[in-house]
């Protein structure tokens, strides 16, 4: 079985920009959701808008309490 990494993704986000974080692990283009969660029967994605343009480090582990966004988490 594929062991998968939690340590967070360094994206650089665009204000204004639509994002669609994934919620379920499967897709293969973390931390974006690629579909995968279809044919898995899985929790759909999250999709955000980025408030401003910066870098982010978000969420992999998807245990965050500040979706999508990296919090440490996965360290509890
Ligand atoms: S593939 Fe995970 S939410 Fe879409």
């Amino acid at each position: 079985m594929e062991k998968k990494s939690h340590s967070p993704i360094r994206v650089d986000l665009e204000k204004g920009k639509r994002y669609a974080w994934c919620t379920c692990s499967h897709s293969s283009d973390q931390p974006f959701c690629d579909g995968s969660h279809r044919a898995h029967n899985a929790t759909p994605s999250m999709v955000f808008t980025a408030e401003e343009t910066k870098e982010a480090y978000l969420c992999t582990c998807k245990k965050t309490g500040n979706p999508p966004y990296w919090d440490g988490s996965h360290n509890a």
